[in-house]
């Protein structure tokens, strides 16, 4: 009889701690990001594909923390039909929340104040309860450090990493970043000739919280004269003189693209709100600089704010593809008998992180990076 080798009896191990799986759930949290819905649908339809049964999480966790709020339970069944023709919508069609982080939810008391307390094991009686084998959480750096908790629970969980901010380390990008960036180029394409004719400076605000990726990419696609990235804080007279100087070569506009996250040397954050139970809103710094630089060149100047459009739309080619990827890698991440990881992009291929070393630490642009170098050659202006 011939002898087993040993890569087959190690497939053989793992084919043994594969779990049984006959119904699995969806999870969209957070902001939501061009891409969503082609990942639900990858998802779906590999999962039916083996036999499974698929259904989608309403709001986040809220269907399953507040079923009672909902039809069917909180939990919208998933089919083949109900997945077709959603892979270049925008949005997510199971609907998502940056409110309410179920590891510190706020819970108002009769005084008025909030108490902070942990639900996440009511998420995993929740699953249990609906005879949830597995969960596909598809989010940024919040809802998988949330997917990480559950994992360490007891759920068996996959991620996927999704964010218009590309902040999430160990996966090259994050669907949704592309999406934002090519619509953000093409507004600086638009404002262009506007802040020509009227030989105006122009400062467009971008976001992407604490990284600078947005502004980085769209302005130097856009070819933007100066550009505020949170990983460099400014001076805003070096960029008013960059202006004049451009004023004094004959180019009497500039576009200026200030990161959300931006802030000057020795300066604040320009927040717009903090409420309990949720991130700080960033927003301000494209009016501040529009304001200073006006007073500093005496040149009039204009401010834009990108805002929630960067996220609408459909995706992209390179989004879509990116994003029905992942959604059929994570199946096959379940299949294979993968728990608590993120499906992260590694050209050519898509490899598993674990939850807990893909939430560890934040991605901010490396400024020795090849693009930071191609925007200095380029004689870009970041406030340093
Ligand atoms: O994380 C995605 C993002 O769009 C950030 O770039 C931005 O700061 C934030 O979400 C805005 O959140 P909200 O939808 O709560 O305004």
């Amino acid at each position: 009889m011939p002898r087993k080798t040993a890569s087959a009896a190690a497939r053989g191990a793992r084919k043994a701690r594969r779990p049984r799986i006959r119904r699995i759930a969806i999870n969209t949290g957070g902001g939501d990001a061009p891409g969503l819905n082609a990942v639900i649908r990858s998802v779906t339809i590999s999962a039916i594909e083996r036999g499974w049964e698929v259904v989608g999480i309403r709001d986040g966790y809220n269907g399953l923390l507040m079923p009672e709020d909902y039809e069917n339970n909180g939990l919208i069944p998933l089919t083949l039909e109900s997945v077709r023709g959603i892979t270049h919508l925008g949005g997510t069609i199971l609907g998502t929340t940056n409110k309410g982080n179920p590891l510190e939810y706020p819970v108002l008391q009769k005084d008025g104040s909030y108490k902070i307390v942990d639900r996440s094991r009511e998420i995993v009686r929740a699953c249990k309860k609906n005879k949830i084998d597995a969960v596909i959480a598809i989010g940024g750096d919040g809802s998988l450090s949330i997917a990480n908790a559950l994992h360490e629970k007891g759920l068996r969980i996959i991620g996927v990493p999704k964010t218009i901010d590309n902040d999430l380390s160990e996966t090259v990008v994050t669907f949704g970043f592309d999406t934002a960036v090519s619509f953000a180029t093409e507004c600086l394409d638009r404002l262009h000739s506007t802040a020509e004719a009227h030989r105006r400076i122009i400062v467009v605000e971008v976001m992407g919280r604490y990284a600078g990726w947005i502004a980085l990419n769209a302005g130097v696609s856009g070819t933007a004269d100066a550009i505020l990235l949170p990983e460099i804080p400014y001076d805003i007279e070096t960029v008013a003189e960059k202006t004049r100087q451009r004023v004094r070569e004959g180019k009497k506009f500039s576009i200026v693209v200030a990161a959300e996250g931006a802030k000057p040397v020795d300066g604040q954050l320009s927040v717009l709100s903090k409420e309990v139970g949720r991130a700080e809103r960033l927003g301000g710094i494209g009016e501040r600089v529009a304001q200073e630089l006006q007073e500093l060149t005496g040149q009039e100047a204009r401010h834009v704010v990108l805002g929630h459009l960067q996220r609408g739309g459909s995706p992209t080619t390179f989004d879509r593809l990116l994003s029905l990827r992942f959604g059929a890698a994570a199946i096959r991440a379940l299949e294979e008998g993968q728990n608590g990881v993120m499906v992260a992009l590694d050209p050519p291929t898509v490899r598993y992180v674990p939850l807990k070393k893909a939430t560890r630490r934040m991605k901010v642009v490396p400024l020795d990076s090849d693009t930071m170098m191609t925007a200095r050659d380029l004689g870009i202006c970041f406030g340093d």
